[in-house]
């Protein structure tokens, strides 16, 4: 798939911004702090319903207005789709899709789907175990957009249940408590063993690719490997950890289990001790952690083989290339990774690079030149 057309009203630094771009390599090329990257933050906010930068959407909104509003044309397999998200922060946003009424921003997941490497990514490999349950949640809903129901369902069931537990420490009666406390025990246990499920599924899948994008950005055979490091009982822990991918149900007799296990512990410390949310993915080179252990980089190169395997494993399961989007990557690689690496994208149906120096970008990805400064972009003939 491709977008066609991005337009911005008060985006970022855009009071309005109109953008053709085409199938094949688009570069934005201008100095820093001219626009570049909102540009391509607003195309994956469409995608994602975040920003790849902040939390919040208040930075989103042009500083002074009260809204901001992104439309995109989406080509897929010849046919146009318009998609539109208002973002109005600290209230609920607005979405639409094509000439039709307004619908749940949730329903425009999959009218797009986009992979976005930026320099932010090094957190993937050097950060907390949170930045690495986000790419694989992430992931999973752009392959499977029904799984962001799951996920805010199962972010509202541990919200209660520790707001219950909580209320335990400050002297709620505790056995009024632990009567309450197995209703929320059975909905965590049951969506979030679907989640651990879905995630391993989505790992054994994905793995291959990342292995196999590590090896082509470092031409190197390193044997780059992702395992899951799960809270729930030993010995389901060890075996997640060695790959096996067990049924639902004992997932969830799993997280039943564990949660006898720490019932002191949670009541105790007034938190939920078990679940995905508690879950991590480590990344490791051959038999060391990445984190922790890697130069700077084979952290550089491990955080793009993530996305470059994302990318490839939604290429395969979408029968449509997702919009890959380089925000900023090239300044940070040597030439011989640079390359790699435009070769190894060159026949992606669109690849959006931003670049605050053209002459970074490699010969092979030449494509269309945008100029943004100021808050403008304007086409190269
Ligand atoms: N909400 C906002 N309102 C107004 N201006 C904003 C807002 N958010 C960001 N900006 C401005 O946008 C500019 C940053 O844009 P952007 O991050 O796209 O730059 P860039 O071209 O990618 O630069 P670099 O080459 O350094 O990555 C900054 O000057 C910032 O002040
Ligand atoms: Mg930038």
């Amino acid at each position: 798939m491709h977008v066609r057309h991005l337009s911005l009203v008060d985006f970022r630094s855009y009071e309005t911004a109109e953008v053709a771009l085409e199938p094949g390599v688009g570069t934005f090329v201008g100095l820093n702090g001219q626009g570049k990257t909102n540009l391509v933050e607003a195309i994956g906010y469409v995608a994602t319903l975040a920003s790849h930068r902040v939390a919040q959407d208040a930075p989103l909104v042009r500083s002074g207005a009260e809204k901001a509003a992104i439309r995109l044309a989406v080509v897929r397999d010849g046919r146009e789709q318009q998609v539109e998200l208002e973002i109005l922060p600290g209230r609920a946003n607005r979405a639409r899709l094509g000439r039709g009424g307004p619908v749940r921003p949730r329903e425009i997941l999959g009218t797009l789907r986009t992979v976005l490497f930026a320099p932010e990514d090094l957190q993937l490999v050097k950060g907390d175990p949170a930045a690495r349950r986000t790419f694989l949640d992430d992931l999973l809903v752009a392959r499977q957009p029904r799984w962001a129901g799951a996920r805010a369902d199962y972010d509202k069931i541990l919200k209660n249940r520790n707001a219950l537990l909580r209320s335990g420490r400050q002297g709620v009666d505790r056995g009024a408590l632990e009567a309450t406390l197995p209703v929320w025990d059975e909905h965590l246990a049951s969506v979030g063993a679907h989640l651990i499920y879905a995630r391993l599924r989505l790992l054994r899948d994905l793995a291959p690719y990342v292995g196999k994008a590590y090896d082509e950005v470092s031409a190197g055979a390193s044997d780059a490997g992702l395992t899951y490091r799960s809270g729930l009982h030993e010995q389901m822990a060890e075996a997640l950890a060695a790959g096996e991918v067990p049924e639902v149900d004992a997932l969830q007799a799993a997280i039943h289990q564990t949660f006898e296990q720490q019932r002191r512990s949670e009541l105790d410390r007034g938190v939920t001790l078990v679940g995905p949310h508690r879950d991590e993915v480590t990344l490791r080179l051959g038999e060391l952690p990445a984190k922790g252990y890697a130069s700077h980089g084979e952290s550089w190169s491990f955080a793009l083989a993530l996305r470059l395997g994302a990318f490839q494993l939604l290429r395969h399961d979408l029968g449509t290339d997702p919009v890959l989007v380089l925000d900023d990557v090239f300044a940070e690689l040597d030439g011989t990774r640079r390359e790699r690496l435009a070769a190894m994208v060159a026949d992606a149906e669109q690849v959006l690079v931003t670049a605050a120096v053209a002459a970074d970008v490699p010969p092979e990805l030449a494509g269309r030149m945008y100029d943004v400064t100021k808050g403008s972009v304007t086409a190269r003939e």
